[in-house]
């Protein structure tokens, strides 16, 4: 039998125990770097997708810098079925605010909620929208994302001025845009989001201006 002494048992129990800190020290710190260096990503992945999708509404003439450099606070958020934490964008360039980029939220999609981004120009023109989130059913709702249909385009060029208040409806309804064959509940929501949004920057513009001009 090898019998070990007591001083040597003593000696390799604090060697294990000496690695097994080591282990959980090197182990604790790889844990934290990659948590570190993946959080970094992971929010400048979020940053990029954000711009991407603020420019998808916005001509790139109508800005010169980034358009995420100017946030902006919501007055009134509830028009626009947005939590006080959304925020709009100035869109400027040599300076000024030329236009706004404001979310909304339809709250009477098929499935729920539609999160759109909208681009509307200093005249109250809409110069974009798209659709950001949404639970419409796939081949009857989904039309109103860009990427299966150019129906989301049918908003450019629109304003309160051009458009009047029984315009901005589908034509089911009255209105000048086109809805989906057997699936005009999504259409109309849309709509009726989009037109909300300008009905807000209408209301709002000075204060979401002169924010801007300050930031
Ligand atoms: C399973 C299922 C999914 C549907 N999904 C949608 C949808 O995403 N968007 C929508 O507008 N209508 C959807 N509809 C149809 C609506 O219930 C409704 O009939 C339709 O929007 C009315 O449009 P219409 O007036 O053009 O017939 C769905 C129906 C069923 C049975």
């Amino acid at each position: 039998m090898n019998a070990e002494s007591p001083t040597s048992l003593m000696v390799s129990i604090r060697n294990g125990a000496i690695s097994l800190g080591l282990f959980a020290v090197l182990t604790a710190t790889a844990i934290s770097l990659t948590f570190v260096s993946s959080s970094d990503s992971i929010a400048a992945n979020k940053a990029a997708a954000k711009a991407k999708a603020l420019a998808a509404v916005m001509p790139a003439n109508l800005y010169d810098q980034s358009l995420l450099s100017a946030p902006l606070q919501l007055p009134n958020h509830q028009q626009l079925n947005v939590p006080e934490s959304a925020l709009g964008y100035a869109v400027i360039k040599s300076k000024l605010t030329q236009a706004v980029i404001l979310p909304v939220i339809a709250r009477d999609g098929y499935s729920g909620d539609i999160s759109l981004l909208v681009g509307i120009d200093a005249a109250g023109t809409i110069k974009g929208v798209r659709v950001i989130e949404h639970k419409e059913t796939p081949g009857l709702g989904d039309k109103i994302e860009r990427k299966k249909s150019v129906w989301i385009d049918s908003f450019m060029g629109h304003s309160l001025t051009n458009t009047t208040a029984q315009e901005w409806a589908v034509i089911k309804d009255g209105g000048e845009f086109d809805g989906f064959t057997g699936a005009t509940i999504t259409p109309r929501a849309v709509v009726n989001a989009v037109h909300q949004s300008l009905l807000y920057h209408h209301q709002h513009q000075q204060t979401l201006y002169s924010a801007a001009q300050e930031n």
